[in-house]
């Protein structure tokens, strides 16, 4: 089985096909990074422009390094929602296009599902697949929830951000110190060298009940500390501190929040074994780190897909195609797009939490 699979729906124009086998044949990614650099953030507008003119040149490249010609192909996914509708629309309608040409199955992916069956494309360390159901914990740049996953299009929400989500919180409080975007990367970086124990950070919602996630108050915090520190621009020490304690206050919270959400996995799973971590910030190693000796704690295994599939991919849409195709599930040519489109419909919004539950 071998499906094409695109992603569009925020800034990276992506295209990928992996087979029924677990073997990723070519993994495109255009990333419009130095297109919205100059905003300090995606603007929605000008990625919408950028996807059109990339998406053509990458889904040739994905086609001819997997050395296929269109007709070899099972289905073609893309996503679909949620995203900026702009971009969605462009990777929806030239899969469409393909589906409607080659006469093969079209499949919408839920782009929060790409990431969270990414893992089982990639296995575990030793590449063994993994079962379900796990555990997961997506954050990224648009969510930070805590999921069980049951199966392909089977979710149960066990906790969701109600105001930030802490990509989002890593973006905002790079951005405040002038460190650029995507904010997480740099943060991690500069964070190797700081001091964690210099600023008193808060933890938003330790210790209380439950697993939902709030990542304003911290951000907030930030600015406040910024604004404390000498005027002028902030010196590379403070910087470096400031993200050390940053990402350790959000590792607090990580744990806190995994740690709750592994017992009420474990009640409705005794013999669960494992959480995921998935999502753009699932890509921060010292974050990992926190998360794997919550697991080991509570006797699971973190599992967590390469770095450079943690970042949006088409590798995991076309993934995600492969497990509803095996299902026996594609979609007409008639879909929607969805730009909310949440994996757990049952799970009720939460207080606070916007466009973001
Ligand atoms: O999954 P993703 O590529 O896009 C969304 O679907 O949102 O995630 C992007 C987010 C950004 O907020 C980015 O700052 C964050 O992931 N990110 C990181 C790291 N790499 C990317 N956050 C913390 N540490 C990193 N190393
Ligand atoms: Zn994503």
């Amino acid at each position: 089985m071998k499906v094409l699979g695109i992603e569009t729906s925020c800034d990276e124009t992506a295209a990928a096909v992996v087979t029924g086998a677990r073997t990723i044949l070519s993994n495109e990614v255009h990333s419009q990074l130095d297109d919205h650099r100059p905003y300090g953030g995606v603007v929605p507008e000008v990625a919408a422009r950028a996807h059109l003119e990339a998406i053509q040149p990458i889904v040739r490249s994905a086609m001819e390094k997997a050395a296929l010609e269109y007709s070899d192909l099972d289905a073609v996914a893309a996503t679909a929602g949620p995203g900026l509708i702009g971009g969605v629309l462009v990777g929806v309608m030239t899969a469409k296009a393909i589906a409607s040409v080659h006469k093969i199955p079209f499949i919408a992916v839920n782009h929060l599902e790409g990431h969270a069956l990414t893992v089982r494309l990639t296995g575990d360390e030793q590449g063994k697949p993994i079962a379900f159901p796990y555990l997961l914990l997506l954050v990224s740049g648009g969510h930070c929830q805590l999921l069980i996953v049951e199966g392909p299009g089977q979710y149960k929400r066990l906790g969701t951000t109600i105001d930030d989500a802490l990509g989002e919180a890593f973006d905002k409080s790079a951005k405040m110190m002038g460190l650029g975007y995507p904010g997480g990367p740099t943060v991690e970086r500069f964070a190797l060298n700081g001091n964690p124990d210099r600023f008193d950070l808060p933890r938003p919602l330790r210790k209380r009940p439950g697993c939902d996630f709030s990542f304003s108050g911290l951000k907030t915090k930030v600015r406040q500390t910024i604004e404390s520190l000498p005027p002028g621009p902030v010196s590379e020490q403070d910087k470096s501190d400031l993200c050390a304690s940053f990402q350790k206050a959000a590792g607090d919270v990580l744990a806190d929040r995994c740690a709750n959400a592994i017992d009420m996995f474990l009640k409705r799973h005794p013999n669960g074994q494992t959480l995921v971590v998935a999502g753009g910030v699932a890509a921060n190693l010292e974050l990992r780190q926190r998360l794997s000796s919550v697991a080991a704690n509570r006797g699971l295994t973190l599992v967590a897909p390469p770095v450079h599939l943690c970042t949006d991919n088409a590798a995991m849409i076309a993934w995600a195609g492969v497990e509803r195709l095996k299902l026996g599930h594609s979609d007409p040519l008639t879909f929607r797009p969805r730009p909310r489109w949440p994996l757990d419909p049952d799970a009720a919004p939460a207080t606070g939490a916007g466009v973001k539950a």
